[in-house]
């Protein structure tokens, strides 16, 4: 038998027996069926207990005073020692957690636990994130976790993980922040501090839509009932237009925008964003210009004479006589049956 065999065998029955090394193994065999009487010879005899050795990682420690803990023999703690990892520790007054050994809660009502490596008291704190925190008290209290950090949801409220006081009776989260939905409005994340039926929000800002404007991010006082916005500007379109972005002076109810223009509709065309005189000769814009579809033809925004043909038509941007030719591909070909072998 090797020697660690034998001294495994030996500590085992040191249990049962104060020593077996004074005891032949032969002897110990027999004597383990009838243990009592056996056991009673032992104590009689009184025999010196030498020290047990036995082995840890290698090197003979005692099993009287250590533990061997993952190869490591560690002082004995309490009375019922533990290993945790390669320590040792006594359970009923420390807690092992992810290898490590803390303080065990053992009040009255505590609940130990552990928190990654922390032990903590379920009954009196929270575990965040693997953070201890305190656990919010109170008849009301609600307690739960924000971020790494724990909070009283019946007072406080998590926002983007920061813990924030409850604003008024109907708040919520803006951004980071919290804000009361009754008396003010959250506008990208920034709390705007605007009240009203007509309140909104402008960008990040806040704003009353009875009496200012919201233009381009702009907040503007409104310029009377009938203000607008023009790009970023406001104004009134009693007395003025918004064309392409320019505020123009409307000199009268018949006045529009042509372009970045204003222009007089009972007097003028706007004809391809230019303004051009309306008669009663030339009544309708082809093109950038005016003409008189009883007299001309606008072919593709040309204007071209009827006078002297005796179907005209238009070919492409030109016009022609249909009569005496024929539009092939957008060409006027002469003295041709049909357009036919021409491509
Ligand atoms: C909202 O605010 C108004 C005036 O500030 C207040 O009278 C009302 O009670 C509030 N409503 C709630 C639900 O808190
Ligand atoms: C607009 O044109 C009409 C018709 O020509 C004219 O009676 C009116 O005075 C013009 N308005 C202005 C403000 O020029």
């Amino acid at each position: 038998m090797s020697p660690t065999v034998s001294i495994c065998f030996c500590s085992a029955l040191f249990a049962v027996f104060s020593s077996c090394a004074s005891f032949p193994r032969d002897t110990l065999s027999a004597d383990s069926e009838n243990v009592p009487n056996k056991l009673e010879t032992r104590y009689r005899r009184q025999a010196p207990v030498p020290p047990v050795v036995s082995y840890c990682g290698g090197a003979p420690f005692s099993t009287a005073t250590h533990i061997c803990c993952n190869g490591n023999a560690e002082p004995k703690t309490g009375s019922t020692p533990m290993c945790c990892d390669s320590n040792s520790y006594d359970p009923l007054s420390q807690i092992c957690c992810e290898g490590t050994v803390s303080h065990k809660a053992t009040s009255p009502g505590a609940m130990p636990a552990c928190c990654a490596s922390d032990g903590y008291d379920m009954s009196t704190q929270l575990c965040c994130n693997d953070n201890v925190m305190h656990k919010p008290t109170g008849p009301t209290a609600l307690p739960g976790c924000c971020g790494d950090h724990s909070y009283d949801a019946s007072v406080q409220l998590c926002c983007d993980s920061n813990v924030v006081p409850k604003m008024g009776s109907l708040s919520a989260c803006c951004g980071p922040n919290s804000y009361d939905t009754n008396t003010t409005l959250c506008c990208d994340s920034n709390v705007a501090f605007v009240s009203g039926p007509q309140a909104q929000c402008c960008g990040s800002q806040g704003y009353d839509g009875a009496t200012q404007l919201c233009c381009d991010s702009n907040v503007l006082p409104k310029p009377g009932a009938t203000g607008a916005c023009c790009g970023s500007q406001s104004y009134t379109q009693d007395t003025h237009l918004c064309c392409e972005g320019v505020i123009v002076l409307k000199a009268g109810p018949s006045f529009a925008c042509c372009g970045s223009a204003s222009y007089n509709q009972s007097s003028s065309l706007c004809c391809g964003a230019t303004v051009v005189a309306k008669t009663p000769s030339k009544p309708v814009c082809c093109g950038s210009t005016s003409y008189n579809p009883v007299t001309e033809i606008c072919c593709d925004g040309h204007v071209g004479t009827r006078a002297g043909l005796t179907s005209p038509t238009c070919c492409g941007g030109a016009v022609f006589d249909a009569a005496t030719a024929k539009c092939c591909d957008g060409v006027p070909v002469f003295n041709v049956p049909s357009c036919a072998g021409l491509a």
